[in-house]
């Protein structure tokens, strides 16, 4: 602000000193004696409003802070099931690092495997693991199943019981479990982990999982996203379903040697690439543990790896994919 003595003769009316504007020009509010009721109501209105620039800061902070469950020792947690043809697996995981909280369970998946008899396994399996790890009540539970499923209802029946087809899992599992359930496809949920924690990580661009068990499960990333229920196992090829010939329970059950069922998952392969063209082949399942008797065989363009998680990918997918569908819900 200007200093200078203010020329009587510019400043007419009184007014206040002109500060370097033209003669006649004047700003009457700059040297007025301050009004000490206003003064003290201006004041008052920049606290309320720097107070309710707090609120909405911490708020907004509420809101993007993910939720956690945690256990007794203060570790993100969630159960993780992977719902097999021939096995039931379920343990409790440590999210952060996809390690697993308590041991592995495993019990043979009911023969048939009607939605009953399965729960009530789930059922079991879960309430030893609670025996084991201390966890919050509210901390869900994330099953891998071997179908399409959409919104917690599964949707396919390929290698279960029929009477999965368009049945409520998340709810049914829920009134009996007492924790928040999410379904998830067996595949996904492997692939989920894979890419977090596994053979995935830092891969962009087109990538699948494929799990090779009873059936052929099919997972498609794309820069590390996830599109859900790709069903590949049932493309079709030379007029069959493909998972009958490149499932590794198709070696078993046709008795053909690894070579020759190499072949067979190679033609599969080779079926994928043509559609999709993708970077990266990441095979899962109990066979990927053998991976060196049929990787070397394959002769597509893409490269193949075996999954990092083994076995238990399915059980740490799944339990990643229910905390991040609660976290989601809450928000
Ligand atoms: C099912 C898929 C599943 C795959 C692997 C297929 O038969 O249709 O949903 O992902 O088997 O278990």
């Amino acid at each position: 602000m200007t200093t200078d003595t203010p020329n009587p003769d510019a400043n007419p009316g009184g007014d206040p000193p002109a500060t370097g504007e033209p003669p006649g020009v004047s700003k009457p509010w700059r040297d007025e004696a301050p009004d000490p009721k206003r003064t003290a109501k201006i004041a008052q209105q920049a606290k309320q409003l720097a107070k309710q620039r707090v609120d909405d800061d911490q708020d907004k902070a509420a809101l993007e802070q993910p939720r956690e469950f945690v256990d007794a020792t203060g570790r993100a947690v969630a159960i993780g099931v992977d719902v097999g043809g021939s096995g039931i697996k379920a343990a409790a995981v440590d999210l952060d690092t996809g390690e697993l909280l308590s041991p592995r369970h495993r019990v043979p998946t009911p023969q048939p495997s009607a939605p009953a008899a399965v729960i009530a396994s789930i059922a079991r399996m879960i309430k030893k693991i609670q025996a084991e790890v201390t966890i919050a009540d509210d901390v869900p539970v994330g099953v891998g199943f071997p179908a399409v499923v959409i919104d917690g209802v599964t949707k396919s029946a390929a290698n279960v019981d029929p009477g999965w087809v368009d049945f409520d899992a998340d709810t049914a599992l829920e009134r009996v479990l007492r924790r928040p359930v999410h379904l998830v496809n067996d595949a996904d949920a492997a692939g989920v982990a894979e890419m977090r924690f596994g053979a995935g990580v830092g891969q962009q661009g087109t990538v699948f999982l494929i799990t090779l068990g009873t059936g052929t499960g099919s997972a498609l990333f794309y820069d590390g996203m996830l599109v859900p229920n790709l069903e590949l196992g049932h493309m079709e090829i030379r007029g069959r379903d493909a998972e009958r010939r490149s499932a590794a329970a198709a070696r078993l059950k046709r008795g053909i040697s690894w070579k020759a069922w190499a072949m067979d998952l190679d033609e599969h392969l080779l079926a994928i690439e043509k559609l999709f063209s993708p970077r990266l082949f990441i095979i899962g399942g109990g066979v990927s543990k053998r991976s060196e008797r049929f990787i070397p065989r394959l002769t597509v363009r893409a490269a193949v790896v075996p999954a990092k998680l083994l076995n238990d990918a399915g059980i740490v997918g799944a339990a990643m994919a229910a905390a991040e569908t609660e976290r989601r819900r809450a928000s």
